[in-house]
């Protein structure tokens, strides 16, 4: 007699996630509530999707929180993001460990407070050993600003006779990158209705899977992250090969 079939076994869950959470200020807005009071929820938001994520067996999770183009709004609202930053990394990290997540920053850091420099330093040191899931968080960041900085290393390392100019390659150009040694994303979401970028790593979502959800970013959750990633499973990731 046949054994009984098994059942059916759920598809992996995708590596790399990476999410621009955006709607924090359309989320106060409508509640007639100052914009802070929206990236406050949204960092509650941000504490249930690093834990969802954690649960559900994602290995690398990057989450959008500061563009380089951010730096251009009211010094205010500026100022009460780079508090909200302290406050997750010092009240963070505990949790962090104790889930065996690692922590991991990219983007500029010549541009954000010497104490935040140091906190994030301090951050990365004390979770560098966990292995349950890398949380990146990219801050300062901006994808062409970074395809400019490695670019500029290679030309220094071929000034220095260090490189041959036939060496730069994908590889040589992606390992000068701030997520050298992290594969590219799978899924890149985004919340709040707007279908774009924004300048969130262009090299390495060159392939990603994109699901744009209306939810404004403080109600993000566990429920979404799950029907983002169902609709990521029914995709058909072909890589430029002809359909099937
Ligand atoms: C995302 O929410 C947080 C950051 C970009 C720092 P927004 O602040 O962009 O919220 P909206 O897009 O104005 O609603
Ligand atoms: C993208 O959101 C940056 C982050 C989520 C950190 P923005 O709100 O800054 O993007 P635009 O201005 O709508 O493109
Ligand atoms: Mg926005």
């Amino acid at each position: 007699m046949d054994p009984a079939p098994s059942p059916a076994q759920p598809p992996p869950p995708p590596v790399h996630v990476a999410i621009i959470m955006d709607g924090n200020g359309r989320w106060a807005k409508a509640r007639g509530m100052p914009r802070t009071a929206g990236h406050k929820r949204g960092a509650e938001a941000v504490r249930r999707t690093v834990e969802a994520a954690r649960e559900m067996g994602v290995s690398y999770l990057t989450l959008y929180a500061f563009s380089s183009e951010n730096w251009k709004r009211p010094a205010g609202e500026v100022t009460d993001l780079m508090g909200l930053l302290r406050l997750y990394l010092r009240n963070e990290v505990s949790n962090l460990n104790k889930n065996g997540i690692r922590l991991k920053v990219i983007g500029d850091r010549t541009r954000l407070g010497a104490d935040i420099v140091a906190l994030i330093e301090e951050s990365e040191a004390r979770t560098a050993a966990n292995t349950a899931l890398t949380l990146v968080l990219a801050l300062s960041y901006g994808g062409r600003q970074e395809i400019v900085a490695a670019a500029r290393l290679l030309a220094e390392e071929v000034k220095a006779g260090l490189l041959a100019p036939s060496a730069i390659d994908d590889v040589a150009l992606a390992s000068r990158l701030s997520t050298n040694g992290i594969p590219d994303p799978d899924l890149v979401i985004r919340t709040s209705g707007e279908k774009r970028i924004s300048n969130f790593l262009l090299w390495q979502g060159a392939y990603a899977e994109l699901v744009f959800l209306d939810v404004l970013w403080p109600d993000f959750g566990r429920d979404e992250l799950e029907s983002a990633i169902s609709d990521y499973h029914r995709r058909d990731r072909r890589y430029g090969t002809a359909a099937g």
